[in-house]
């Protein structure tokens, strides 16, 4: 279905055609100024230098000829020249049955859907998950479901850092821990334990500890860069140990990005291209790209017009190690080969926008890419404390993003229990759902490029522009309809009707921009967009609710029509919570 607004721009469009101006003046837009009228048309200002005429009198030609518009039940030219507008309810009534009855409320699927894959997560094995790891989850998750709703192709991929120093830096510290291990034995030929020597927190209190070593003692780092070059060849004894690292690592991934609701189609990891380097760094030698400088193989990226200094992209350091950048080539090479992707989109913090900038580049200098691949870059600002600083425990640590959900799912808990009592295994289920709309809501109403308060207390209000809210109105919308099939109704089988007052009429221009706003929010890959529109759409609903009886309502056919409304938009805000990656309670 075409746009509601490009419809209203239509019709105005004629109008100024009929009236002898450029119909491209008749570009219509949501009012301004929503108590004198609902949508406004602000091209007779325009017109006035091209038609040297004053801008009311072009408004008042252009108003006469949309006397009897069918679209519009009011156009009035206003002082200095704008044109005030009110649309039609026999208009939108039509406008909403064809939403109601296509699956995707209006939405026009692409002619040519696109492939895209979306690198997002971006966890390391064997380090705990913290509160950056969450942006990245729950941003590109929402991505990922946004662009699939609006019908392309979507792969998400985790792209696990599971290959560099990191792996070193464990396996040395352990090696120090339990020097008797099998693994480190040379001479052991036999097969390896299939039990892991570890417990996930044994592994999450290695890497820090031997990360902070290697930062004092030159020698201890020159032994985790031996240890991550022995496991990158192939050391028997290491590769069990990394396997072992992966499968821990890899089980407790999952059970944390499952409680938020995050699923990945691809759990691949750098260590999955390592064989693909090789052949990288020959093809980019033989063909010119790559170079020698101070002993390092580098690929120059820097463009004529550039403003700032973007240095060479780093391809092999000067004692042959791979580098983060080395990995990332090697697989947009094994992504372009295995799924012919149109697009990638990576989400990570905005600090790592200039490396981005510089592998993309690359990328496309050295023709790893075909020159129509997009290359999309979505950095994020930084979650921070009340204090304004980057988001810490109590004591000063690093958070777990483990500890956070729990402490959000306690606060949810005791706001759930201070509303009403109901019994405690039931409480805790609805905190656990709600506390992940809280969590995430809180994080993606924000634009991803800024910063924001981590304020728990906000977050988990039932009032305001917060997840929970939203859900609190799903879930009233949802005991309506239960009441209404109680008293024999079926909300299936309702036929909508004409708004016929104030605030059924708002909440119905709200639902009708559905469509453009889920476009958007596609192409600009712009979750913060489904959010704002949602709380719009709660805010019009709940508005609405307040003034209008809807189960005493005597008038069979408008009831009807009221609840044909109501299961409209219920089914709108639904597919809105679901594509940002949560969903709401039967009740709560
Ligand atoms: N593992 C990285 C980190 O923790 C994020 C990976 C992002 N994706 C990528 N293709 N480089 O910072």
């Amino acid at each position: 279905m075409k746009k509601l607004l490009d419809l209203l721009s239509e019709e105005m469009e004629k109008a100024f055609e009929a009236a002898g101006y450029g119909g491209a003046l008749g570009k219509v837009t949501v009012s301004n100024r929503p108590d004198l009228c609902e949508y406004q048309c602000n091209g007779a200002m325009a017109g006035a230098k091209q038609y040297h005429k004053a801008p009311l009198s072009i408004a008042g030609e252009v108003a006469e000829k949309l006397k009897d518009s069918e679209v519009f039940t009011e156009a009035a030219a206003v002082a200095p020249g704008f044109l005030n507008l009110k649309v039609s309810e026999d208009f939108l009534l039509k406008y909403l049955q064809g939403m109601a009855a296509d699956e995707k409320f209006g939405l026009e699927m692409p002619g040519k859907p696109k492939k895209i894959i979306v690198d997002y997560g971006g966890a390391n094995v064997a380090k705990p998950l913290h509160v950056g790891h969450l942006r990245s989850a729950i941003i590109g998750e929402s991505v990922k479901r946004i662009c699939r709703y609006v019908g392309h192709e979507v792969i998400g991929d985790v792209h696990l850092g599971d290959w560099g120093l990191q792996m070193g830096l464990v396996i040395t510290g352990l090696k120090d821990q339990k020097p008797d291990l099998v693994y480190f034995d040379e001479n052991y030929q036999g097969e390896y334990p299939k039990e892991a020597p570890f417990t996930i927190s044994e592994l999450e209190e290695i890497y820090p500890a031997a990360s902070a070593k290697s930062k004092e003692d030159p020698e201890y780092k020159a032994r985790a860069m031996e240890a991550t070059y022995k496991l990158q060849s192939g050391d028997r004894g290491y590769r069990a140990l990394w396997r072992h690292m992966m499968d821990v690592s890899v089980a407790d991934l999952k059970k944390n990005y499952d409680s938020l609701n995050v699923e990945f189609d691809l759990w691949k990891g750098e260590s999955d291209v390592h064989d693909l380097i090789p052949e990288m760094v020959a093809y980019m030698k033989d063909n010119g790209y790559a170079y020698i400088s101070e002993g390092a193989l580098v690929v120059d990226v820097k463009e004529e017009t550039d403003t700032k200094e973007i240095p060479p992209c780093m391809i092999l350091k000067s004692d042959g190690a791979s580098l983060y950048n080395t990995t990332d080539l090697a697989t947009i090479m094994e992504r372009m080969r295995l799924y012919h992707p149109d697009e990638i989109i990576y989400l990570t913090d905005k600090r790592q926008e200039l490396y981005f900038e510089q592998v993309f580049r690359c990328a496309r200098k050295t023709k790893l890419v075909t020159p129509e691949t997009e290359l999309r870059f979505l950095g994020f600002g930084t979650m921070n404390g009340s204090d304004g600083k980057p988001f810490k425990t109590r004591d000063g640590g690093v958070m777990r993003l483990e500890n956070l959900i729990r402490e959000t799912k306690e606060e949810m808990l005791r706001k759930i229990k201070e509303g009403r009592r109901m019994p405690e295994e039931e409480a805790r289920k609805l905190a656990d759902i709600i506390a992940v709309a809280a969590l995430k809501y809180g994080d993606l109403s924000n634009q991803a490029s800024k910063d924001y308060i981590f304020d728990i207390d906000r977050f988990t209000s039932f009032e305001g522009d917060t997840g929970p809210y939203i859900l609190y109105t799903v879930v009233r919308i949802k005991s309506i309809l239960n009441k209404y099939r109680e008293q024999g109704g079926d909300p299936e089988k309702t036929a909508l009707t004409k708004p016929d007052n104030a605030s059924e009429k708002a909440l119905v221009m709200e639902l009708c921009g559905f469509n453009a706003m889920m476009q958007s929010a596609a192409e600009e890959i712009a979750p913060h967009k489904v959010c704002a529109y949602i709380y719009d759409l709660a805010n019009a609903f709940n508005h609405f609710y307040h003034e209008t009886k809807i189960l005493s309502e005597e008038d069979a056919a408008k009831k009807e029509g009221l609840i044909a409304l109501l299961t409209l938009t219920r089914d709108v805000l639904e597919t809105c919570v679901d594509v940002l990656g949560f969903s709401a309670p039967e009740r709560m």
